[in-house]
């Protein structure tokens, strides 16, 4: 793990090895021997651009990474987490083991001291457990310099806030990571009882409490959408319910978070090709998003009531399988026609949303990495964002931009609903071709009925084919941060 340090001495003084020093477009840097890098125009300050010098004169540290921050008047604590991130990936391929963030001292409030630690934590992270061999590189300690004069005032809290601001920026890039390392498993080390197994032991460690619902204590409830689902493996299925309550409650809320939990999706009898498959092993990121958020809230301790709902399952093809044209019942009491086997998120999703509307949640956010139609809506970059309620949108949309994680209301018009038309059943668990996302979200309207929720649908998101400069390839952790500012800055 790293460590993570405040450096108080001058710049000078700072033996790392390297100074990651943000330069920004427009603003000529002169320190470090490097004016004439700036006047030659090969050091422009434009986002991301790494420059290191090596012995820079007068520090002590081996190194100076000068980090383009883009245009001043557009930096924010969104773009220094991944300045941070990049300054680290790059630094530890180099074999850098220790670094320090100068802090631009009109940027030293605690959102940005925040920010980049979580930037650090995060860029360090790799998803690569399983390959043997000790060639592996990481920023073993990081610190956050913030010495020079003292912060200009609306930069967002002053040195005495950095202590906080660092710890809170760990808590919560670790719990995004435990997150990543969740989502990362292959389904042969992640089952339903393992996944219900990890929140039991992180619940323990963090003082949360956890109940675990078997199959029976499922039936018993009526959960037969969900049973649906998870009758076609050999592996049982598991309902993790996490609760956490603060001690002086100020807020009559009472968050519910259901996560998608789905350990692998082979697409069930209307089984998926062969192509990519491996893929779904990332099924169960919304759950495992909903699992990392408690990890932090647990320590943040905010003011309001947070349970979060995990129905676990593994939707395989086997021989006691649904069948498309299956007809169930879920806890709502509603019938569901099981047209196609693969939309299986929203059967699960739609027992665990009543079931935590009965446990008297007023609020709720679904995170699932529920269709591939909103990767053709959205593409990798933006998460797909559905909503019965204005209020509780614009909050999560609040949200999700302190925290730069892009999110994107996405419409349900009523008449989307007909969509969901069956001859046979209330409702059909697929909408055809068209709007896919849009129909999958409406499925899960049906279930959070009046209730005000907000379903985050990740499918594009929560997984990298491709790495970037400040992120590696593979399980992103996207929602955590959110999530968790949506507890902690909860107002009725
Ligand atoms: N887990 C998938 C959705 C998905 C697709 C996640 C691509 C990540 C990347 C989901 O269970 C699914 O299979 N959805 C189907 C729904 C369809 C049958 C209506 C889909 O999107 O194709
Ligand atoms: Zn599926
Ligand atoms: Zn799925």
């Amino acid at each position: 793990m790293m460590q993570i340090a405040i450096e108080t001495k001058p710049l000078e003084q700072i033996d790392a090895g390297a100074i990651i020093v943000p330069v920004f477009e427009g603003r000529k840097e002169t320190r470090f021997g490097a004016a004439e890098l700036a006047d030659s125009g090969e050091v422009s300050g434009k986002l991301l651009e790494l420059t290191l010098l090596h012995h820079p004169p007068g520090m002590a540290a081996a190194r100076v990474l000068l980090a383009g921050a883009g245009k001043p008047e557009k930096f924010n604590p969104a773009e220094l987490r991944k300045l941070v991130a990049a300054a680290v990936r790059y630094l530890k391929d180099k074999s850098v083991k220790s670094a320090v963030l100068a802090l631009p001292p009109e940027r030293a409030g605690y959102e940005f001291a925040s920010a980049g630690v979580e930037g650090a934590i995060l860029g360090d992270y790799e998803p690569d457990r399983y390959k043997t061999g000790n060639d592996k590189k990481f920023i073993e300690s990081f610190a956050v310099a913030v010495a020079g004069p003292e912060p200009v005032a609306g930069a967002g809290g002053g040195p005495a806030d950095i202590g906080d601001a660092v710890a809170r920026g760990r808590l919560l890039a670790e719990a995004q990571n435990f997150t990543r390392d969740l989502v990362n498993e292959p389904a042969n080390r992640l089952t339903p009882t393992d996944l219900a197994k990890a929140a039991r032991r992180m619940a323990a460690e963090f003082g949360l409490e956890c109940e675990v619902m078997d199959r029976d204590r499922m039936a018993e409830l009526g959960m037969g959408a969900l049973l649906g689902v998870a009758q076609g493996s050999a592996e049982p299925p598991a309902l993790i319910v996490l609760r956490y309550r603060p001690v002086a409650p100020t807020v009559k809320a009472h968050l519910g978070l259901v996560g998608k939990g789905v350990t692998f999706d082979t697409g069930g009898i209307s089984i998926k090709p062969a192509d990519g498959m491996e893929k779904m092993k990332y099924d169960m990121a919304g759950g495992a998003a909903m699992l990392g958020a408690m990890r932090a809230i647990a320590q943040c301790r905010p003011p309001i009531a947070v349970s979060a709902f995990i129905p676990c399952v593994e939707n395989m093809p086997g021989s006691r399988a649904q069948r498309p044209g299956d007809i169930v019942t879920a806890m709502s009491g509603k019938t569901i026609e099981v047209i196609n086997t693969d939309a299986e998120g929203r059967l699960i999703l739609a027992d665990a949303l009543v079931y935590a509307r009965r446990q008297g949640c007023t609020h709720l956010v679904d995170a699932a990495t529920l269709t591939g139609a909103i990767v053709v809506a959205l593409g990798h970059l933006q998460v797909g964002l559905f909503s019965n309620d204005d209020g509780l949108r614009d909050r999560v949309l609040a949200a999700a931009k302190a925290e730069g994680e892009r999110m994107w209301p996405m419409p349900l018009d009523d008449d989307y609903k007909d969509y969901l038309k069956s001859a046979f059943a209330d409702l059909a668990n697929v909408g055809g071709r068209w709007g896919g996302a849009i129909t999958a979200a409406w499925f899960l309207k049906e279930f959070a009925e009046e209730t005000p929720w907000v379903h985050l649908d990740i499918a594009g998101t929560a997984w990298l084919d491709d790495s970037k400069p400040y992120l590696a390839k593979g399980p992103t952790g996207v929602g955590v941060r959110t999530l968790v500012r949506l507890a902690t800055q909860w107002q009725d």
